[in-house]
């Protein structure tokens, strides 16, 4: 499927709700499924990604039941070694968490994935887990998919992480909620903590000391809970951007999950002078909210470096498109896990927007732009990666004349509603 963007947008107006928040509806479907009992979510992405975990889960034998649009109930159980191979599909997430999940259970299973996924690391997450005692096999004595995890006793551990990446990280707390003794981590730069809240939600001890997290294990298995998901700021970041770009435009974003660890993109478009205001700020369980208000701002150019990155990993695509119309010169730096998405995200990015005659130099760990200037329609690809079609979408109601985006139908791996999202603010994407 081709997205066809009709040339410069006239002024987006109105109030949009984003999906539910990917990270937390995929750490929700895992602790719910290793409850004992049924977790009930509200405000779930139903999405590609999501669909994947559930299927995993399935396999295990625990029963999953979509209620409504974006309610899920999860019936935990105790896991049943599966009749057929867990397929992850796309989805990173899903492989690293079952890697931890499965790690220390009683049951054996084997994970496997796209050829895509297979291509990405996941050495990072088992190297640790066989720290603390897993059994982790990967095709060839590699640890690339299918990975065959048999469940065993572990111990926790303490683990100096080489990379920031709460995928890593929260693989080792699954694995460490069953483990013998205390689990230890650092990371290098805080990443995204949904699930040290989630955890916490639930009752599990887990502390924080600057960089240093303390999880301990737990004793009984964990109780069914009611869990409010938020809406996804990495999928509001596509309908943020096109406001700040589009003249005229302002549009409100209602109920997006405000976490500090998430708030990169929005921190770094205020200090370029973007119009960004927030009200009706709460917590609701465990996560902060709010609505955002966004108008079309005159931008400046600004440099990126490594802590603000970890905040705003998957907003980078979108940002790229940004920093095109920013008056100066932009900088990402620190950027190099880019590389490791679901494409290579500084190529692809760097890639499609020169064609649109973006000024755009790529780094190995990052990309300089240079703005303002003006794009032009012309045939981009996604490269299969849901961000960058979404990134070019927007790209593509700057530019004068149409914008063909090919394999587009991947954005439906996140944000399954972004084509009626656009058109309900006025976009002509079709
Ligand atoms: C995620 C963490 C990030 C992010 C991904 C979701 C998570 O990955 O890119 O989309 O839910 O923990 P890394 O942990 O690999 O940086």
């Amino acid at each position: 499927m081709e997205f066809r963007v009709t040339g410069r947008a006239r002024d987006l107006r109105g109030m949009i709700r984003v999906p539910g928040d990917k990270s937390v509806t995929h750490r929700a479907l895992v602790l719910g499924a290793m409850a004992a009992g049924s977790t009930r979510l509200r405000g779930a992405l139903r999405a590609g990604v999501i669909d994947a975990m559930r299927d995993c889960l399935e396999a295990l034998g625990v029963n999953i039941e979509g209620l409504d649009k974006d309610e899920i109930l999860v019936h935990g159980t105790e896991w049943q070694s599966p009749d057929r191979l867990l397929d992850c599909r796309n989805s990173g997430t899903t492989m690293r968490f079952l890697m931890g999940a499965l790690a220390g259970s009683t049951i054996s299973a084997t994970l496997t994935g796209s050829p895509g996924l297979s291509r990405r690391p996941m050495s990072r997450v088992a190297e640790p887990l066989r720290r603390m005692g897993a059994q982790i096999a990967g095709s060839n004595g590699s640890d690339q998919p299918p990975l065959k995890i048999s469940g065993s006793p572990l111990n926790g551990i303490e683990y100096e992480m080489p990379v920031s990446s709460a995928q890593v990280k929260s693989a080792i707390l699954l694995a460490g909620l069953r483990a013998e003794g205390r689990t230890q981590l650092r990371e290098p730069i805080a990443s995204r903590d949904h699930s040290e809240r989630l955890l916490r939600h639930l009752g599990v001890t887990v502390t924080r000391s600057e960089n240093t997290l303390s999880l301990e294990p737990i004793q009984a298995p964990l109780s069914p809970f009611e869990l409010k998901i938020p809406g996804d700021i990495s999928a509001a970041a596509f309908p943020m951007a096109a406001a700040l770009l589009v003249p005229g435009s302002e549009i409100v974003l209602h109920n997006v999950g405000l976490n500090p660890t998430r708030i990169g993109l929005v921190e770094v478009l205020r200090k370029m002078s973007a119009q960004i205001e927030s009200d009706s700020l709460t917590t609701i369980d465990g996560e902060p909210t709010g609505n955002l208000m966004v108008a079309f701002s005159d931008l400046k150019g600004i440099k990126v470096q490594e802590e603000q990155v970890v905040s705003m990993i998957d907003e980078i695509p979108i940002f790229t498109v940004v920093a095109t119309q920013a008056q100066g010169e932009t900088q990402i730096r620190g950027a190099a896990e880019l590389r490791l998405k679901e494409s290579d995200r500084l190529s692809s990015m760097t890639t499609e927007l020169r064609k649109m005659g973006a000024r755009i130099e790529e780094h190995p760990d990052g990309l300089t732009i240079e703005g303002p200037t003006p794009l032009i329609g012309t045939q981009v690809s996604s490269h299969g990666d849901h961000r960058v079609a979404m990134a070019l979408s927007i790209a593509g109601m700057l530019a004068s004349g149409e914008t063909f985006i090919t394999d587009a139908e991947v954005v439906r791996e996140s944000y399954p509603n972004f084509l009626t999202t656009f058109r309900s603010i006025g976009a002509e994407l079709s």
